[in-house]
């Protein structure tokens, strides 16, 4: 995969970058860059915002900006391209739209600040735009990250273990359910117990096990529940 962020502070992304599921993602082929928004601003002083029409409070991101950043990036090769505004209004991310996001060969993610983002950006320069909840955050760097964590450790090679990304939450293995209780040594522990089936060896009673646990868990999290 080819990611790219843009945002105004690509130094917050040095950390994300050296999780080691995502330089397993490097080293297998995947290209990931951050790109700071003021470093292609056609306005003099790195200005990148401006005060909103018809009033109010904060300023905007300018249309003008994203669109030299991107034209700076792609020149006007976006065909294909899915360019992702990152929002509280957007699209609500999960599971599903982190693998349909997994699958694109390339992928653009607009880290907005400020008040928000000129609309003409969702309109004419985005093809989606994404939540990752409904509350809002001082900009989409963090909400970026999330994104960009959850589609990279899909790649084939982001995780050590072939099979640690089957069997997890919400995936079809669980039928769309989250993961099971994990335990591990020591069997007891001030007195709370490791539950029996996982320690008897009995290779179907504890999937039968796993997957029921799992799916009272989906449930719990059913709304009203
Ligand atoms: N930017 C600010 N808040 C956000 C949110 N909840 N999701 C995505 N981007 C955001």
């Amino acid at each position: 995969m080819q990611l790219d962020v843009f945002t105004l502070f690509p130094h917050w992304f040095e950390w994300f970058e050296s999780q080691r599921h995502v330089r397993n993602c490097i080293a297998a082929g995947s290209e990931l860059r951050f790109l700071d928004y003021r470093a292609t601003t056609p306005l003099s002083a790195g200005q990148v915002d401006d005060s909103p029409y018809g009033g109010g409070a904060g300023m905007v991101m300018r249309v003008d900006v994203v669109d030299a950043a991107l034209q700076a990036a792609y020149g006007d090769s976006r065909a294909g391209r899915r360019i992702v505004l990152m929002t509280p209004s957007g699209r609500m991310f999960d599971e599903d739209l982190a693998l349909e996001l997994a699958a694109e060969p390339e992928l653009t993610l607009l880290c907005g600040r400020y008040e928000g983002v000129d609309e003409r950006v969702r309109e004419h320069l985005c093809t989606d735009a994404i939540s990752i909840g409904r509350y809002v955050l001082a900009g989409g760097e963090l909400a970026a990250m999330v994104v960009a964590d959850a589609v990279l450790r899909k790649l084939p090679g982001a995780l050590g273990h072939a099979d640690s990304a089957r069997e997890e939450s919400f995936s079809a293995d669980l039928e769309g359910n989250p993961e099971y209780p994990h335990y591990t040594r020591p069997p007891v522990y001030r007195g709370w117990d490791v539950p029996d089936v996982l320690l008897s060896g009995d290779h179907e009673r504890v999937r039968e096990w796993r997957h029921e646990r799992s799916r009272e868990r989906g449930a719990q999290q059913e709304p009203g529940a």
